[in-house]
């Protein structure tokens, strides 16, 4: 079984950058690499609803499968703690953009969440405010720079161009991160054009995170990177300042066993 990185830290946002000047959220990440889920994922599929079980079934590949049922069963069990309701009676609905949301009965939902899964990893973001995160596996993809030419910004791709081109293929993919994160965190997903938003290639001042034809709208959003090592990349977007950004990888079959507290060099915001 591969272990998550040492680098998953606990970052801590810089408040004294923002201009709000109100405290930052709190906002945990948790993570799970699908190798180190055992083989049943039956007892993950317990925590599901019986529509989200059919869902899972219908995937014809077994990873694809396994992304699903991780994804949805890790979402339930850490919004079960947190609501002190069984992971499976959670009322999970879809947005009007596609983005779900716990429709809590009595009032809105104390908490927002959002999650990605790509190659061997899953994450599900949790705060009190909105946010979005993307993940991706870095894969040879000879589409990548036609596809960065079509909907990246010229500045963007100017970037990830002027970059060794042994460093390409990541800087492709961190922008693509970036921009989803942010879109997740909208709402929009990517029924939004990719050029809604524009991000640095490489970490910056906030002030510099966002820009675009959105910059009124998407300017009170802060933007994180998420190390979580060599062959996937990831990002946060969150609505507003993060005060402490709390990473917790975990292995299903047992409970969390890693947990890292401290600054993150990877923050970008
Ligand atoms: C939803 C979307 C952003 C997912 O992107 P992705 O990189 O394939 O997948 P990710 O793993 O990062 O994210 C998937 C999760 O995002 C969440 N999600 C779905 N729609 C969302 C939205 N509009 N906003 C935020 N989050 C959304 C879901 O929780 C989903 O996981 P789940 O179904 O297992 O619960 C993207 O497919 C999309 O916007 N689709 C709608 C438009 C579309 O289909 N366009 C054609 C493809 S370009």
């Amino acid at each position: 079984m591969t272990a998550l990185p040492a680098c998953w830290q606990i970052g801590r946002g810089r408040p004294d950058r923002i201009s709000d000047g109100r405290d930052g959220s709190v906002v945990e990440i948790h993570g799970v690499a699908i190798d180190r889920v055992g083989p049943d994922l039956a007892v993950l599929e317990a925590c599901l609803t019986g529509d989200e079980r059919a869902r899972g079934a219908r995937f014809r590949r077994h990873e694809d499968r396994t992304r699903f049922v991780v994804g949805r069963a890790l979402l339930r069990r850490e919004l079960s703690r947190r609501l002190c309701v069984e992971p499976d009676e959670i009322p999970i609905v879809i947005g009007p953009a596609g983005k779900p949301f716990v429709a809590w009965p009595n009032g809105s939902c104390p908490w927002r969440f959002n999650l990605s899964h790509s190659g061997r990893m899953v994450l599900v973001a949790i705060g009190s405010v909105e946010l979005g995160v993307d993940v991706e596996e870095i894969v040879a993809d000879r589409r990548a720079a036609a596809i960065a030419r079509q909907f990246f910004a010229g500045e963007e791709v100017q970037a990830i161009e002027s970059q060794p081109p042994e460093c390409r293929r990541a800087a492709f993919f961190t922008t693509w991160t970036r921009k989803e994160a942010v879109l997740k965190a909208i709402g929009s997903g990517l029924r939004a054009p990719l050029d809604t938003v524009q991000v640095p290639v490489v970490s910056g001042p906030s002030s510099s995170l966002l820009a675009g034809p959105l910059e009124a709208v998407v300017g009170c959003w802060s933007l994180w990177h998420i190390p979580i090592g060599a062959d996937h990349v990831a990002a946060l977007a969150v609505r507003g300042p993060v005060s402490r950004l709390r990473l917790v990888s975990h292995d299903l079959d047992g409970e969390q066993f890693e947990e890292s507290d401290g600054v993150s060099p990877g923050a970008c915001a």
